[in-house]
């Protein structure tokens, strides 16, 4: 089948580019409301866009009612200019998943999931005590694009449990830390535990070795 997306249903865009797009990492990201309380949602129109600087990237669509209104995480971090990104994980699968509910005004997705928080090194949002990474990010900028905004954060501090550390890298042990992945928007997440394959680089000298 072929889709034309400038001239197709409204809907089509989002449908078809989560379920090709994936699997997707998955930003649970605390932000700070304006009473100071906090706010918690998932995001997986997210990833890292570069490391020098290190900056990440995320999109998020406005809500349709009330004349397409800026989600809470991207109003607070346009107001704060901070945010956590919190590393999700198989163990936080469903906690996550209830910080995506549409809560009404004044209650707390982190309590609602049963979900605590910890201190940060730098920003003042904090990050989630279970959460086994956390990236503590400053707005780098927020662009406004149709009815969605681009949010590039620059990551200024990394929260990770000392387990999933070698540090002779220091490297993420990222076959432990069991990842998940979002691989549609009707509710599919892949796992990354015992899913790990090994493809390492190829040099010029060795491909002209013959090796393969
Ligand atoms: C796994 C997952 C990923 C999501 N990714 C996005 C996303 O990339 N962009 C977006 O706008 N909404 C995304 N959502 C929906 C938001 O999490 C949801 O609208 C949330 O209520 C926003 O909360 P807030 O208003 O407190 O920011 C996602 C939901 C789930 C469950």
């Amino acid at each position: 089948m072929q889709f034309n997306l400038e001239q197709g249903v409204t809907g089509d865009a989002y449908k078809l580019l989560t379920g090709l797009v994936a699997p997707r990492p998955i930003a649970l990201v605390t932000s700070m409301n304006e009473d100071g309380s906090l706010n918690a949602a998932p995001f997986s129109a997210y990833n890292y866009l570069c490391t020098d600087p290190p900056i990440i990237g995320m999109g998020v669509t406005n809500r349709p009612q009330e004349h397409f209104v800026p989600k809470d995480t991207a109003r607070n971090i346009r107001r704060t200019g901070e945010f956590v990104v919190n590393v999700v994980t198989e163990d936080l699968a469903q906690q996550m998943n209830i910080c995506a509910t549409d809560f009404p005004a004044g209650i707390n997705e982190l309590e609602m999931a049963g979900l605590t928080t910890a201190p940060s090194q730098l920003v003042k949002v904090p990050r989630i005590e279970q959460a086994h990474a956390a990236l503590e990010c400053r707005e780098f900028t927020t662009m406004e694009i149709g009815r969605s905004r681009i949010i590039l954060g620059r990551v200024v501090a990394i929260y990770i449990e000392d387990k999933y550390v070698d540090p002779s890298g220091p490297y993420v042990k990222a076959e432990e830390l069991h990842a998940i992945g979002r691989m549609n928007g009707l509710g599919a997440y892949v796992k990354t535990r015992d899913a790990f394959i090994s493809i390492p680089r190829i040099s010029y000298a060795e491909w002209k070795n013959g090796k393969r």
